[in-house]
């Protein structure tokens, strides 16, 4: 798919990954959707890519909001004609030991990792089977769910968040198999630790991070998006030891199970 042809759809545009992907395919020339609640944050992007403000279309608002997801495909679709991009990139993390959990931080992390991801999706996916293609190889829209390096990994005091990406590989999975013909392909990006606002930005404990604030640069992250759009792929892995920490689960899991403990307790005890 050709970038500066391509009308794409970037869910938490306000910061980290999400501006990082708008600021590497922007200069490409295709029309850009942004969202996310920060309407000042979103005004100031806009203004750093396209000063004049051309095939560019900010929209402010929760993706909690089931109406508001249809609304943000409503408006693209109107505004643009099409909509071929669709990056599910919103969301929020959350610290705390299980027993202490609390309900409205739990619904919180659910609602915008796992729903507000669906109901832009099931909006999206209906737009898309609806637009013509001129060639059978052509494709009729890419959606990019943004997951996780621990989506089959429960780390101690994260367990609600990487649940909810376990759900974001499930849905995104199942959703790729039931899109198999339909000519819209289905990717999942696992980022491993970014350097963004996000654990700052978390729910829960805000004191003692078992995750340090580092990481690799959401610029790199945003390349690897750029690759998964100009080649289609379905499975995005950032760093080739991201892609070694995945097989280690899956192949290793009670080996990885005790290191993490071990590791926890450790620092815990320093
Ligand atoms: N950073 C990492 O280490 C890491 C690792 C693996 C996966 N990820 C995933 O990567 C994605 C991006 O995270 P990030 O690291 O870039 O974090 P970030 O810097 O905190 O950015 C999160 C973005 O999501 C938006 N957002 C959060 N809740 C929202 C809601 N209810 N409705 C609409 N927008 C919402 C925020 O915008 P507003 O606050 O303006 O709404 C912001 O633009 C997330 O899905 C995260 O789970 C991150």
């Amino acid at each position: 798919m050709h970038i500066k042809d391509s009308v794409v759809l970037i869910t938490g545009a306000t910061a980290g990954i999400g501006a990082a992907i708008a600021r590497e395919i922007a200069p490409d020339g295709g029309a850009l959707i942004l969202t996310g609640r920060r309407q000042d944050r979103l005004d100031a992007l806009k203004a750093e890519l396209r000063p004049t403000g051309e095939n560019i279309l900010c929209i402010c608002g929760d993706v909690q909001d089931r109406k508001f997801c249809a609304d943000v495909i409503e408006q693209a679709v109107d505004t643009f004609g099409r909509i071929d991009v669709v990056i599910n990139n919103a969301g929020i993390g959350h610290a705390s030991h299980l027993a202490d959990i609390d309900e409205a931080d739990f619904k919180t992390v659910w609602e915008t990792n796992v729903y507000g991801l669906a109901w832009l999706t099931q909006a999206a996916v209906q737009a898309m089977k609806s637009q013509t293609v001129e060639s059978h190889t052509q494709k009729r829209g890419q959606i990019i769910n943004v997951s996780s390096i621990i989506e089959d990994r429960p780390m101690i005091n994260q367990v609600v968040y990487s649940a909810s990406k376990a759900a974001v590989n499930h849905y995104s999975r199942g959703l790729r198999m039931e899109l198999a013909d339909s000519g819209i392909t289905v990717s999942i990006l696992y980022p491993g630790l970014t350097h963004t606002e996000f654990h700052a930005a978390k729910l829960g404990q805000k004191t003692g991070p078992l995750m340090p604030n580092a990481g690799i640069a959401p610029a790199e992250v945003a390349k690897v998006v750029r690759q998964a759009i100009t080649k289609q792929k379905q499975e995005i892995y950032v760093t080739w030891y991201d892609l070694v920490f995945v097989q280690a689960n899956r192949h290793f899991p009670l080996l990885v199970d005790r290191f993490f403990t071990f590791w926890t307790n450790r620092k815990k005890n320093r």
